[in-house]
Parts: structure tokens; C-alpha cells; sequence
């Protein structure tokens, strides 16, 4: 019976999940207002007795499916945040089903080993140096933390100090110099390091946000530098080969963040945007970015395994931590967490090397088209679209802010505003596998239309 009420429970689950992400394609992709005005249901108070599985599920469908924003669909293009493809969220919703601890090997050795795998196939994919080192965190926030942390480790342990044992009142001066475009997560980061996110040396950058290596300060003393692949803005990249030529021999750490920028390296036509970055010392990326895997998966990589190790292990009689084998939790700042990997392995393994190659330049593709369809209608584009990213300026701050407005209640496609390097833009982000030439289209004539109408 109680078999029968969980069946019952799990597949109208999957339905409704599966009517959900089909209606994603029609529907507006911002919800309606009635749909907004309609999550108010949510706010009573704790129940004193509780409610019928059933009723919990169909008040979350009801309620909450037409109030969200059609992430896992094609068309929203706000941030740089990808969609799910559907295999992934059929492994994920396995993986949730088997309710794994992925902490150590010998617990649960099956999870683990696919985590293993999974880390290896990023290395190879991303031509990282083979041996590289890494863990599964829920975002490319903490995976800057915890490669970070490795590289603290690292800088601190070369200049005599056990910053993990004695922490860092009384330790010796770190340079921590970062490119002043970083995104503001690295700084939160630092903070969150106590390396702090104000006592950066910055480096001014050129005119897309790349970071100018011959302003780099000399390196005397331990150092971590900070460089990106992948501009929040412009989708541009440091000169990361050329900053690491010119550090490395003294010594300092060079720390990659490629939330979605490090991607570039899995695609032929955009591999170059990367080069150098492989002698860099940590990366950090983002699987739930253009990888297209659900929520949440950063992964933190670090040449040396034993870096991570020695900021992130940590041991307890009550656990296993002396397997033979690589314990996950060595390599990551929590104990307890669910087996992201598993997702990555199901991209990975369904997509391929080529698919992987083809989703990037598939989406490097439909920036190139937005650009062309603004620049051809007379719209600046402020950037050089070199990846993912377009920023288009309708003229002046009011009425850039009024067309994305009104692009975003149209509801065919969704863009969000930034202002960069002093001028409002709407950003096109593009790194959803969902998103067609088609949609491209549809969604490039529904922008032209309103800004045609609202531009004098
Ligand atoms: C360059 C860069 N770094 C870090 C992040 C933070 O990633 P997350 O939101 O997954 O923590 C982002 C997010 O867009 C990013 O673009």
C-alpha cells in the first residue's frame, strides 16, 4: 500500500514535471502578473498538522510552475546560466532517488567513481593539465573559494606559514591582485578567505575588460593572481597565457575563473580565446552554466591535488577518510552533499567531446547572429562578440532601460540591463542547448519591433 502511494507520488511528479518543461516553449517567458500575484499562497503559517503528499505537490504545481521564469526554456537569454538538457534532469532526478552522501568512498563508492570519471572527462575536455585535482561545489562562487583556498594553502606553505593550523592573524603579507572588471564573487571570495575584498592590487583593463598584462605589478613576496576567461559583460578574456608567463617565475599563483568563459576551451573555433590558460595553477567553472546540467554544479580544479587536499581534508573516528581511493569530501569545503557529479557525467557521456564542441560554437553562432540582426538595423553593439555575450545600446540610459522593460513583459524572449564601462546595455546571454536559430529569430524580430517602436 504505502509501495503503491509512493509510485502514485513519484509519477505525477514526473508528469507534471514533464508538462512543465514542455509548455516552456510557448509560454511568455516571464510569468504573467496574475501567476506573480498568485505565489502570495505560499505565505500562511506553519501548518500545526500536516498535509497530504499529493495536496503538497499539486499546491507546488499549481502555484509556483506558472510563477517561474522559463529558465529551462529557449528563449531566455538574462544571465549566463544555461538550461538542463533532458537527460541530465532524468539522471538528477535518479540521483535524487538513490539520496546518496557523496563523502567517502568506501560509503559510497558508486557515486564516487562517477564523480572520479566525471572530473577526469572535464580535465580532458577542457585541456587541462592531465593530473589536475578537483571537487564538486554548488557554484563557480565556491569553486573560486575553494581553489583559493588551495592556492592560500599553497603561497602561504612556500613562505614558511601554516595558514590552515594558525590562520592568518600573524602571517606573512599576500599580494592578492585581481583584474578590475573581476566578477564581484571572486571579491566575495577573497573576503570570505579573509585575504579580504578591498586589499586587491587591480589592473586596469583595455576596452572589452580584458586585463592589461604589462600593467601587472613586479612579484616580490607571495602572490595569487586572479584572471578571467569570460567577461560577465563582453564574454572577453585576460591574456591568461601571457599574465602566467609573466608571474609564474616568481613564484606567484595564477587562479583561473571561467564560470562559463573556460567552456571556450572545449570548442575548436573558440579554443584560442583560452591559450595559456592550461599553465595556470586553479580554475573554477560552472557546469550549471553551459555545461547545461540542473542546479547547483561548480567545479573547483587545481593542479596539484594535494594543494586542495591540504585547505579542504579533514578527518573523524566516526568516518572513513584513509580509503586508497580519492575521498570526495578531501577536495571540497562541505561534508555532506548530494553526488553533482553524476550530472556531469550524464552530459559528458551523452553529449560526447564533439557535442560538447558543438553546443559552445552553437551558441558562439547565435551571438554573432544578434549582433549582425542589432548592427544591421542601426542598434550599437557595444562589444566585440567574441563568445556568448552581446550588449546593445537602444541610446540613452532611459531608453535603453524602457526597451528591455518592454522586452521583458513582451514575454518571447527575457534580457536583463547592465551598465558597462559607463554606458547601459541590454545583455544577450547565450548558453542554453534549448536554443535554436529559430528562436533566435523569433526572438531578434520581437527586440527589433519594440525598440523600432520606442526609439525615436
Ligand atoms: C565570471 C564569473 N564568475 C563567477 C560567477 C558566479 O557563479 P555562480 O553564480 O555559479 O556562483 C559568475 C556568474 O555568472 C561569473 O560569470
Amino acid at each position: 500500500m504505502e509501495n503503491e502511494r509512493s509510485r502514485a507520488l513519484l509519477e505525477d511528479a514526473a508528469r507534471r514535471a514533464i508538462a512543465y518543461r514542455q509548455s516552456c516553449d510557448a509560454r511568455p517567458v516571464a510569468p504573467p502578473a496574475e501567476a506573480l500575484d498568485a505565489i502570495s499562497r505560499f505565505v500562511e503559517p506553519l501548518p500545526e498538522n500536516g498535509t497530504a503528499d499529493e495536496e503538497v505537490l499539486a499546491l507546488l504545481d499549481e502555484v509556483g510552475s506558472p510563477a517561474s521564469v522559463a529558465m529551462a526554456g529557449p528563449r531566455f537569454f538574462g544571465f549566463v546560466i544555461g538550461g538542463s538538457t533532458p537527460v541530465t534532469v532524468a539522471t538528477n532526478w535518479l540521483a535524487t532517488a538513490w539520496d546518496q552522501n557523496v563523502v567517502m568512498h568506501e560509503v559510497t563508492p558508486a557515486t564516487a567513481l562517477l564523480e572520479q570519471v566525471a572530473l577526469d572527462w572535464l580535465v580532458d575536455v577542457l585541456g587541462l593539465p592531465s593530473g589536475t585535482g578537483g571537487g564538486f561545489v554548488t557554484g563557480a562562487t565556491v569553486a573560486n573559494f575553494t581553489a583559493l583556498a588551495a592556492a592560500r594553502h599553497r603561497v602561504f606553505e612556500d613562505a614558511g606559514w601554516d595558514v590552515e593550523a594558525d590562520g592568518l592573524i600573524g602571517a606573512p603579507v599576500l599580494k592578492v591582485i585581481v583584474s578590475e572588471e573581476a566578477h564581484p564573487t571572486l571579491f566575495k571570495s577573497l573576503g570570505m578567505l579573509g585575504l579580504g575584498r578591498e586589499r586587491v592590487v587591480r589592473i586596469p583593463v583595455d576596452g572589452q575588460g580584458r586585463m592589461i598584462a604589462a600593467q601587472m605589478p613586479p612579484i616580490d613576496g607571495p602572490t595569487i593572481v586572479c584572471t578571467q576567461a569570460g567577461n560577465i559583460n563582453t564574454g572577453a578574456f585576460d591574456p591568461i597565457g601571457d599574465i602566467c608567463d609573466a608571474v609564474k617565475p616568481s613564484g606567484a599563483w595564477v587562479h583561473v575563473d571561467g564560470a562559463f568563459g573556460l567552456w571556450a576551451a572545449a570548442s575548436p573555433p573558440q579554443a584560442h580565446l583560452v591559450a595559456g590558460m592550461q599553465n595556470a595553477d586553479s580554475w573554477a567553472t560552472d557546469a550549471h552554466k553551459w555545461l547545461n546540467v540542473p542546479y547547483d554544479c561548480g567545479v573547483a580544479f587545481v593542479r596539484n591535488p594535494s594543494d586542495l587536499a591540504s585547505a579542504m581534508a579533514i578527518t573523524a573516528d566516526y568516518l572513513v577518510t584513509d580509503s586508497e581511493q580519492r575521498n570526495p569530501s578531501d577536495y571540497t569545503p562541505e561534508l555532506s552533499r548530494r553526488g553533482r557529479g553524476i550530472d556531469v557525467w550524464a552530459a559528458l557521456r551523452s553529449m560526447g567531446r564533439s557535442g560538447v564542441a558543438e553546443l559552445v560554437s552553437r551558441c558562439c553562432r547565435h551571438a554573432t547572429r544578434f549582433a549582425a540582426g542589432f548592427t544591421d538595423a542601426g542598434f550599437d553593439v557595444l562589444n566585440e562578440v567574441v563568445l556568448n555575450q552581446v550588449l546593445v545600446s537602444f541610446g540613452d540610459e532611459v531608453t535603453t532601460r524602457r526597451v528591455i522593460d518592454e522586452i521583458q513583459r513582451d514575454g518571447t524572449c527575457w534580457c536583463g540591463a547592465t551598465v558597462w564601462q559607463g554606458k547601459t546595455a541590454m545583455r544577450i546571454s547565450i548558453s542554453s542547448w534549448a536554443t535554436t536559430e529559430n528562436d533566435v529569430e523569433t526572438s531578434l524580430d520581437a527586440m527589433l519591433r519594440i525598440a523600432r517602436r520606442l526609439v525615436d
